[in-house]
């Protein structure tokens, strides 16, 4: 299903010079020792010059802390042999590209990604993100913004690519089909340049489950036919392309299920249950209960979740990984917080329950926490006063409470 699929066909042919020298001493190693297929790319051909090597393989690894962050990359280990890192050598962090970079989860990640010395390229365009969430980073050599949908194939010389990029609300999810051209196109980027691959999946490959709290073998409960089932099946493929291409192909995956997730930079009016809430709360509208209420999610705050994602793809575990927050509220106590936050007299009204929404949502962390050492450590209370005001700023241009986006 993989090898030889559009994608690749896409890019430069594999024996075609690149465009400048490469930089990168992994790529050769980048095949999985214990992959056996007969049908493995031969990337024997792909080994480079040691004096190509620009990137210092002495950063510790932020889970093995004992460990160099990528320990494979054993050339420039020899060379480094000393310990000591040769003048003119020294690293200047990975190249990460960021799909989905401008929005929500996507900006709050680069900011992580830059402060720790990174180089970031975030590929967006803009279908729900806004330049704004990034603009603090221009100007910053290390930082670039490509307006590109990735539903078009891209070259780009990267070490790690995480993949958000997908409208992730019922508002704008139905009108692309980001899911499965884009992670395909973002897979074939990495397969090319040796680049390690995180997916963004979701908690909705779980559908309306029968199963809780659901744990990662958990299969789902999805229907294929219904109103989300673009985004549902749309992410299951994207799951499957991407296991398909750590198969098939000895690309380096790792697969992250996010559960509902919130926190400032949320799209202010995209349907989702929290941003609906605050939205409304703050501007005297009623809040809109679908069904009876009780439905139950989890809510994570951002900062959480970032950490998370960023334990997975520099962990040596494929996933998939749940990763959300495990306390769980029902609708009706969702309002109910978002009241005490914001106003206590706000009012709720009911509406029908909308088609394929699933009755109950919490994640088993357990695998999470044993494998990456991750557990999410803001609870609702806290995390909600952060959102509230950077929504607040949003919507009235209330500059007041301007300041962190971080809770601790
Ligand atoms: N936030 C959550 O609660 C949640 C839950 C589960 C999964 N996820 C996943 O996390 C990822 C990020 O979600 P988010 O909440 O930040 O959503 P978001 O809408 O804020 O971010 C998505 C970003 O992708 C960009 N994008 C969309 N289609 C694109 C395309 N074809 N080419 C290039 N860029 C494109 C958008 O402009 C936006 O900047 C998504 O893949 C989503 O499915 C999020």
């Amino acid at each position: 299903m993989v090898l030889g699929d559009p994608t690749d066909s896409l890019h430069a042919p594999r024996a075609t010079p690149r465009l400048r020298p490469r930089r990168h001493c992994h790529s050769h190693h980048r095949i999985h020792p214990h992959t056996s297929s007969s049908s493995r790319v031969d990337y024997s051909h792909l080994t480079i010059h040691d004096t190509y090597f620009d990137h210092d393989t002495t950063r510790l690894n932020p889970i093995n802390h004992d460990k160099p962050l990528y320990e494979h990359r054993s050339a420039f280990k020899n060379y480094n042999s000393g310990g000591k890192v040769p003048l003119g050598l020294k690293r200047k962090g990975l190249r990460i590209v960021v799909t989905g970079g401008a929005g929500f989860v996507g900006s709050h990640l680069v900011d992580r990604l830059i402060e720790r010395g990174d180089s970031v390229i975030v590929v967006d365009n803009f279908f729900t993100g806004r330049k704004e969430n990034v603009m603090h980073h221009f100007g910053n050599p290390r930082f670039e913004l490509i307006r590109h949908d990735v539903v078009e194939p891209l070259l780009l010389e990267v070490d790690q690519i995480y993949h958000l990029a997908c409208p992730a609300s019922p508002v704008h999810y139905k009108f692309n089909p980001t899911n499965v051209v884009g992670t395909l196109n973002m897979l074939g980027l990495a397969k090319r340049v040796g680049a390690r691959f995180l997916l963004t999946s979701t908690s909705e490959v779980y559908g309306d489950p029968l199963q809780h709290p659901q744990v990662e073998t958990y299969w789902g409960n999805v229907n294929p036919i219904g109103v989300r089932s673009c985004y549902d099946e749309g992410k299951r493929t994207a799951e499957t392309l991407t296991m398909d291409y750590h198969r098939g192909a000895g690309v380096e995956v790792r697969i992250a299920r996010i559960f509902n997730t919130y926190g400032p930079r949320m799209c202010i009016d995209d349907g989702r249950v929290v941003s609906n809430f605050v939205a409304q709360a703050l501007r005297k509208e009623p809040m809109t209960v679908y069904g009876d209420g009780k439905q139950t999610r989890s809510f994570q705050y951002v900062s959480d979740l970032v950490e998370g994602l960023m334990r997975l793809m520099e962990g040596e575990h494929v996933g998939p990984f749940n990763l959300g927050n495990p306390g769980e509220f029902t609708m009706l106590q969702l309002a109910n917080v978002v009241q005490e936050t914001i106003d206590p007299d706000a009012k709720i009204e009911y509406r029908p329950n909308t088609e394929d929404d699933p009755h109950k949502r919490k994640p088993d962390i357990t695998k999470a926490k044993e494998l990456l050492g991750w557990e999410p450590k803001v609870e609702l209370r806290k995390g909600l006063p952060l959102m509230v005001s950077d929504f607040r700023k949003r919507i009235f241009g209330d500059h007041k409470e301007e300041g962190a986006t971080t809770a601790k």
